[in-house]
């Protein structure tokens, strides 16, 4: 039986499920010698911004249990040169490309909307609104209903019809619902569900935190649960909104559970810096639990974990 694992995240169509995260991959250059990138559903971009920034101090990444802090800081080469060699490069390889934008203001996301809105061959913006390693927590947009809103709304506003929007939101928040639903009002087509965590690591030894900026992002397979349980959360409040689900993922099945949460589409980070092929080698490995469950397609498993289930979330407690 072939299955059918093509997937939509609002307007923007896929072929196959698996992305990669964004920040784990850069624009896809390393991957492209372990597997051609169009057979994944999409490269998902490291967040630009619009100037170049160098990152923050080194140490940047720290191992932690079952998973990995990183302090890269947005580290980039700025739009100009996204634009000139990045995209066109992957447009080559036949890769269907989400661009993560990243802004420190309301108005530097919506001039890198400006930027990208008429560049060819970008199937959706993921618009990051939740790197933890920014110098001032204030900034994390995805924090703050409010703040979430105007960038999402600025964004939107900026593109008019032309883009998907995908929001990127933060774990680190007590209603992630009430911030879905805010980017969802603004103008999001979809959610990436999550980000990392923010974490820290005090080396010990020296008496001091270990990283350079000090605190970090946890990823890896540490955090998935509370990915899935946003994604389930999300999913129930809000089940026509597609996800991108995220965190964790090192196989087929981590990558099912959270198709069976609610997402629509999956993204490997952490697991592709031990695991070049992790992504492809996933979504083969999911092609396969999808048959061996009688599944005739991806999205015919959406949410499954939701059928029959009249317990709220909030009542279990
Ligand atoms: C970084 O570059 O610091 C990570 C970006 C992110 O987690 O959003």
């Amino acid at each position: 039986m072939t299955i059918d694992l093509s997937t939509t995240l609002g307007p923007a169509w896929f072929p196959a499920p698996i992305f990669t995260a964004s920040g784990c991959a850069s624009s896809g250059r390393e991957l492209a010698q372990f597997f051609p990138l169009k057979n994944i559903g999409a490269v998902v971009t490291k967040s630009i911004m619009l100037k170049a920034r160098p990152g923050r101090p080194t140490p940047r990444m720290a191992e932690t249990p079952s998973g990995m802090l990183n302090s890269i800081g947005l580290q980039g080469p700025g739009i100009d040169s996204f634009i000139a060699n990045d995209i066109p490069w992957l447009v080559d390889q036949g890769a269907r490309v989400i661009v993560s934008i990243a802004g420190e203001t309301v108005d530097e996301y919506a001039s890198l909307a400006r930027r990208l809105r008429s560049v060819p061959g970008i199937s959706a913006l993921e618009v990051n609104i939740s790197c933890p390693n920014v110098e001032n927590r204030g900034m994390v947009f995805a924090c703050d209903p409010v703040s979430a809103r105007a960038v999402i709304d600025g964004v939107r506003r900026t593109l008019g019809g032309d883009l998907p929007i995908i929001a990127k939101l933060s774990p680190d928040v007590t209603d992630i619902v009430s911030i879905a639903r805010e980017v969802v009002d603004a103008g999001a087509d979809g959610v990436a569900l999550i980000n990392t965590l923010l974490g820290m690591v005090i080396n010990v030894d020296t008496m001091r935190p270990h990283l350079g900026g000090k605190t970090g992002g946890l990823s890896g397979p540490a955090i998935r649960p509370v990915a899935v349980r946003a994604i389930y959360q999300v999913h129930q409040a809000l089940p026509k909104l597609p996800i991108l689900g995220m965190g964790g993922v090192r196989s087929g099945r981590d990558a099912f559970e959270m198709i069976l949460a609610g997402a629509s589409g999956v993204s490997v980070g952490t697991a592709t810096f031990g695991n070049p092929r992790a992504a492809i080698d996933i979504q083969t490995a999911l092609g396969a639990i999808l048959e061996e469950k009688g599944f005739t397609s991806l999205r015919s498993a959406v949410g499954f974990a939701h059928r029959n289930d009249a317990t709220e979330m909030e009542g279990e407690n």
